[in-house]
């Protein structure tokens, strides 16, 4: 048996469909390795309150395929400060736990690389989120599912735009990066994709509508929620006046883009990122973050990921202004 006897494992930040996949990879490769496991509820929040739960190889059967998290999840103001962090740190230290594996986003990431330096203690971390908007990975959990959510709901919102020539302004999540509605928006054909990645879009999206001002065809505006202009309500509010003739609806997608069953291919990376989680701990890693970079496991540290800036990718750009015509 390695140094590592018991890990906890948690959920934190927005949930994501795969989440539950990871879990069971965390647990089911920790009891392979002669582990214990412990499940920490509701993310730092639990951990801060004590609920410790211990898993075993049969409290994660049948959840690969359930999207949410079986841990629940929280964003915990409390492990913001040095108290907070404290009281988690005790309750670990009564349970004997030797390493977390956290699976979140940037905000939980921030946490546990505070907490490992704090305290001393192996933190890692899988990168679970809808945006993908993480530094040091190609894939996140949950993109997958979310994309493809967002795909069948434009698909059906084109066949009554279409039916009606009208102008739909969809807004899909994305609080600070437009990873969801680039992929989303190339994949549905959108004519315009606006993301907080790509400034004064307003002049790009005012020359498209005068053009399609004389064709008078059916169009979708792909808007990410954190637009610099706006999310879709207001864009829409802030062309109509210019273009009265245009029968404008909005669509915010909203929550339905974190929910569902994950796709086999959030299944399999976060049971391959489960894996390595635990493989990383045995190796010794102190503060990392499990990635997928050209479909290869890839260790990056948790104070660079969530530091450094992942960018969206300059090609998917190009395509999608090749296309929005
Ligand atoms: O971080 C994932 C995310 O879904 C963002 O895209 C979105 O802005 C945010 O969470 C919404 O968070 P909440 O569910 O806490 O309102």
């Amino acid at each position: 048996m390695g140094k590592i006897k018991r890990v906890a494992v948690l959920t934190s930040g927005g949930d994501a469909p795969g989440m539950n996949a990871a879990v069971r990879a965390v647990t089911r490769a920790a009891i392979n390795n002669n582990m214990e496991v412990y499940g920490i509820m509701r993310g730092y929040e639990g951990m801060i309150n004590g609920e410790f739960k211990k898993l075993e190889s049969r409290d994660v059967s049948g959840i690969i395929q359930k999207g949410g998290t079986i841990l629940k999840t929280a964003r915990s103001a409390r492990f913001r400060t040095p108290e907070g962090r404290k009281e988690a740190y005790e309750n670990l230290s009564r349970h004997e736990i030797d390493a977390v594996v956290v699976i979140g986003g940037d905000g939980s990431f921030t946490g546990a690389s505070i907490m490992s330096q704090e305290f001393n203690i192996p933190c890692v971390g899988i990168p679970g989120t809808i945006d993908n908007d993480l530094f040091g990975t190609d894939y996140t959990i949950g993109y997958d599912t979310a994309l493809n959510t967002v795909v069948e709901a434009v698909d059906k919102i084109r066949d009554t735009a279409s039916s009606h020539n009208r102008i739909f302004f969809v807004e899909v999540m994305g609080r600070e990066a437009g990873f969801v509605a680039l992929e989303s928006g190339i994949a549905t054909g959108a004519e315009v994709i606006m993301i907080p990645e790509v400034k004064d879009q307003l002049k790009e999206l005012r020359e498209f509508l005068s053009k399609r001002a004389k064709s008078n065809k059916s169009s979708i505006i792909m808007v990410a929620e954190g637009d610099d202009e706006g999310g879709a309500i207001e864009l829409s509010q802030k062309v109509q006046p210019e273009f009265p003739q245009f029968d404008i609806r909005v669509t915010i997608l909203g929550h339905i883009q974190r929910g569902g069953s994950p796709t086999c291919y959030d299944r399999v990376s976060a049971s391959r990122m489960g894996v390595a989680a635990i493989e990383a701990l045995l190796d010794d890693q102190k503060s990392i973050m499990i990635g997928l970079v050209n479909g290869q496991i890839s260790h990056v540290p948790l104070n660079k990921t969530v530091k450094a800036h992942k960018h969206v990718r300059k090609n998917y750009l190009d395509v999608a202004h090749i296309l929005a015509m």
